[in-house]
């Protein structure tokens, strides 16, 4: 396996019972094709000979901040420019404390104060020392700085007692590092998706919209983002914090998204449909607040166009996934949409269920497409939106694309 080749993990070791895993976790790294280096703090050495490492890696071991014949291979400052990734298992509550001080006075911590890589934490000590508000206050300092907190476990300690302080076993600690190197699926891909209801004006005050919040368009904004891709989110009115990097493009009618859709689709990759837009809007939107005078009022209402079939039938087309939300029939609702509308895949749910659909956290969803379909189970619309994106990502992958 070679998930790693031509990565350079530098592996501190700080001294704690858990050293002795950290030279597992070397082996894993190695295994995965990465270059690994060593550098133990003073401390590390009472669990653990250099030796080890040196044997795993076939490299010097880096312990002393002025070490002759370390600094032959290559000095602090050269490690820290080398590394892609310095991470610390054991980080022992004394070098937490030491990084979030920013203090210096050992090679691991010059070294981490050095480097401009990301940096990895993976905490391992008692549960009383883990659990105290110090040790808490500077992994909050260390996290407000961006370094990655992995763990601790919880469990049975080697002090004999059991809480979270455990690090975590060297096969979990791979994983991360395999995700946090591994190109996002929707890598270089730009991704649009409509989110919300819209808002069709009768006057300048009154209006006809749904009951969308938009959650299930703003979960999959950060989902598609996690997977790598640069997205563009068209919004109707909500009350949602804005994901990540997204770029994003407010409208109110149906109208006004047609027109932020059709004037940022070029170079759309994927184009994901989850707005609730109005089907219809008021005929006529009187300039005035309208007056109430007789007992009935009629209001006439007219099509809106359909953005995500204007946006299928264009000669460019990018790759197009529908919503559909129907109270029975789904499947053959949902494949009559699919071909009607020319999409590539449908993401169909039941509204009327409780808890399920309009504004609510948790969903479930019938996702079809030409060949296959796939259900998923109600979950949080964050899990909902990570595994539909995750369905899009391999569809797209595959088709002509
Ligand atoms: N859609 C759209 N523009 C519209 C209407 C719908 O882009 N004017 C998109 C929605 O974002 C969704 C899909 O089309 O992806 C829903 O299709 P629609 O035919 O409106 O289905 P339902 O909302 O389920 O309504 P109905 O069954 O009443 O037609």
């Amino acid at each position: 396996m070679t998930d790693l080749l031509n990565k350079n993990i530098l592996l501190g070791v700080s001294g704690g019972i858990a050293a002795y895993k950290a030279a597992e976790l070397c082996r894993l790294l190695i295994k995965q094709g990465a270059s690994v280096r060593v550098v133990m703090s003073p401390a590390a050495e009472e669990f653990i000979r250099p030796l080890t490492f040196h044997a795993l890696t076939g490299h010097a071991v880096y312990v002393e901040l002025f070490d002759a014949e370390a600094s032959n291979a290559m000095d602090h400052i050269e490690l820290a420019r080398w590394a892609d990734l310095l991470l610390i298992a054991p980080a022992t509550a004394d070098t937490l404390a030491k990084l979030a001080q920013g203090y210096a006075d050992n090679l691991l911590l010059t070294i981490a104060l050095a480097t401009e890589s990301q940096i990895a934490l993976a905490p391992a000590m008692n549960q009383q020392m883990y659990q105290k508000q110090a040790t808490q206050d500077n992994l909050k300092t260390l996290a407000s700085r961006s370094l990655l907190l992995w763990g601790p476990d919880e469990g049975e300690q080697a002090c004999g007692e059991s809480g979270p302080g455990r690090m975590l076993e060297p096969g979990h600690l791979l994983q991360k590092v395999l995700a946090l190197f591994k190109p996002g699926r929707l890598q270089g891909l730009n991704v649009m998706i409509t989110a919300g209801p819209t808002r069709e004006a009768i006057d300048p005050v009154r209006y006809i919209s749904n009951r969308s919040s938009g959650k299930m368009g703003y979960a999959l904004a950060e989902a598609a983002i996690n997977a790598g891709a640069k997205v563009t989110l068209v919004s109707g009115p909500v009350c949602l914090p804005v994901p990540g990097s997204a770029q994003l493009l407010t409208c109110q009618s149906a109208d006004d998204m047609l027109q932020q859709v059709l004037s940022h689709i070029n170079g759309i990759d994927i184009f994901i449909a989850s707005a609730a837009v109005a089907d219809y809007r008021p005929q006529q939107q009187a300039a005035d607040k309208i007056k109430k005078s007789a007992d009935e009022m009629t209001l006439k209402l007219v099509r809106n166009p359909d953005v995500l079939a204007t946006v299928s039938s264009l000669e460019q087309r990018p790759f197009c996934v529908g919503f559909a939300a129907e109270t029975a029939d789904l499947e053959t609702h949902a494949r009559i949409k699919l071909q009607q509308k020319r999409l590539d895949v449908i993401a169909a749910n039941w509204v009327h269920e409780k808890h399920s659909g309009f504004d609510v956290d948790e969903n479930a969803l019938s996702v079809f497409w030409a060949q296959g379909e796939r259900q998923l189970e109600r979950q949080s619309k964050t899990v909902i939106a990570a595994q539909l994106v995750d369905i899009i990502a391999d569809l797209f992958h595959s088709a002509s694309h």
